[in-house]
């Protein structure tokens, strides 16, 4: 792509919404992962990213965990949203006192992006990658019984003391230094000069009674530490399970991914919380046709419909992350109305809805398949109708999509 389709790109993006993300205009075609498409005069599908709904979220969490920060985990690609984009609306947000994601490539996107705040990567990472995060001011993780020389590679290669936090494991059995050899790992860790432990974290397993038990490790384990002398600055270990259902696992700052991105508390938690949706998956109109009784509508001959109706076509499909399963249970927002998908009507690249027999819906119509804006459209919704959950409605989304950040 030529620098001036770049420019062009940008230019389509409106100002505000741009503005409103803490995107400069110059970044705007990054922000769009670098493709074409999304403009309001062609028929591309694209992803909105609802950025006060975001700085909503950020508040309820908040509020949840008593005021404490929260440490916003923008791993895999922002959760499918893209984290170019996602990362520079909650580097925003006055609740949130630093990022935390998994791959460099992503630590590296939001820093290029213009993220300020601290970003943590939450895995242990090869030297020279690692070298080149610290350069960026990026906070590493550890948990290597080699760690002490890994990260002391790492303080040459990058010509700086390396900040980290240790990660422990106090019984997921997933990541992190196992708490039997934890200790004296760690004081050998807060003895090397060119290391900076800035904090320190666990993960827990989702599960009330267990969780408890991996606190009361935890604690004791941060107790025999501080005996030692190492009191890292913020020690972190709720999510956003714990952040419910474990208030007293919230310690210094709450480490939460699903409430930010306004995934629901779940039907066991009684507190009020009121997540809103972060985006909408988006498309226009591009075809709508009448289908007499006898006919039918896509392959297979999956809608015959016993009257005379239309169809509208939408041109995005289930490799744009619209799960197939949508097709004969999911509607369409379009023009205040929703529509039905029709049977066996979502196909890789395409959509097809019953717009009726009398239809008001005409080529360029916009279209909502996922948002806030209708009950029947809801992430929640889609994920319980399509039997793949709310996360995997966001997480599909393809990444090739065009973003737009909006701001309502
Ligand atoms: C280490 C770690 N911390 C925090 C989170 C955030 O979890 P959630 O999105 O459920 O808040 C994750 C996500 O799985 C994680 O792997």
């Amino acid at each position: 792509m030529q620098r001036r389709d770049l420019l062009k790109l940008a230019a389509t993006a409106p100002a505000a919404a741009l503005a409103g993300a803490g995107l400069a205009a110059a970044q705007t075609p990054r922000a769009l992962r670098l493709r074409p498409g999304g403009t309001d005069d062609g028929f591309d599908p694209w992803v909105e990213i609802i950025a006060p709904a975001f700085r909503h979220n950020a508040a309820e969490v908040s509020r949840l965990a008593g005021g404490r920060p929260i440490l916003a985990v923008i791993k895999n690609n922002a959760y499918g949203l893209g984290d170019q984009v996602v990362g520079p609306i909650v580097d925003g947000c006055p609740q949130v006192t630093g990022l935390a994601c998994v791959r460099p490539a992503e630590a590296l996107a939001m820093r290029a992006m213009g993220v300020r705040k601290p970003i943590l990567t939450m895995a242990e990472l090869g030297v020279e990658e690692s070298a080149e995060l610290v350069r960026k001011d990026v906070t590493l993780s550890c948990w290597m019984d080699d760690a002490g020389d890994r990260l002391a590679r790492i303080a040459k290669a990058a010509k700086r003391r390396v900040p980290v936090h240790p990660y422990v494991d106090t019984g997921m059995n997933r990541e992190g230094m196992p708490l039997a050899r934890a200790i004296g790992w760690l004081e050998a860790l807060a003895s090397q000069p060119d290391v900076r432990i800035d904090g320190i974290y666990q993960m827990f397993v989702h599960d009330v009674e267990f969780d408890r038990v991996q606190l009361e490790r935890f604690t004791a384990f941060l107790d025999r530490a501080a005996a030692a002398g190492i009191r890292p600055r913020l020690r972190h270990a709720a999510a956003t399970y714990e952040l419910h259902r474990v208030p007293e696992s919230h310690l210094d700052a709450v480490r939460v991914g699903n409430a930010l991105f306004g995934s629901p508390a779940g039907p066991d938690v009684t507190h009020p919380f009121d997540p809103k949706p972060v985006f909408r998956l988006k498309a226009r109109v591009v075809r709508v046709e009448r289908v007499e009784v006898g006919e039918s509508a896509g392959f297979n001959r999956g809608f015959r419909p016993s009257t005379a109706t239309s169809v509208a076509l939408l041109p995005v499909g289930h490799t744009d992350g619209y799960a197939s399963a949508a097709a004969g249970v999911c509607e369409v927002l379009i023009g205040g109305r929703t529509y039905p998908v029709v049977p066996g009507g979502v196909n890789s690249a395409h959509t097809i809805v019953d717009v009726g027999a009398a239809p008001v819906v005409r080529v360029g119509d916009l279209a909502t398949l996922v948002g806030p804006d209708h009950a029947a459209i809801l992430p929640a919704e889609v994920g319980a109708r399509t039997k793949t959950g709310t996360l995997q409605v966001m997480t599909r989304l393809s990444a090739l999509l065009p973003r737009r950040v909006v701001e309502a």
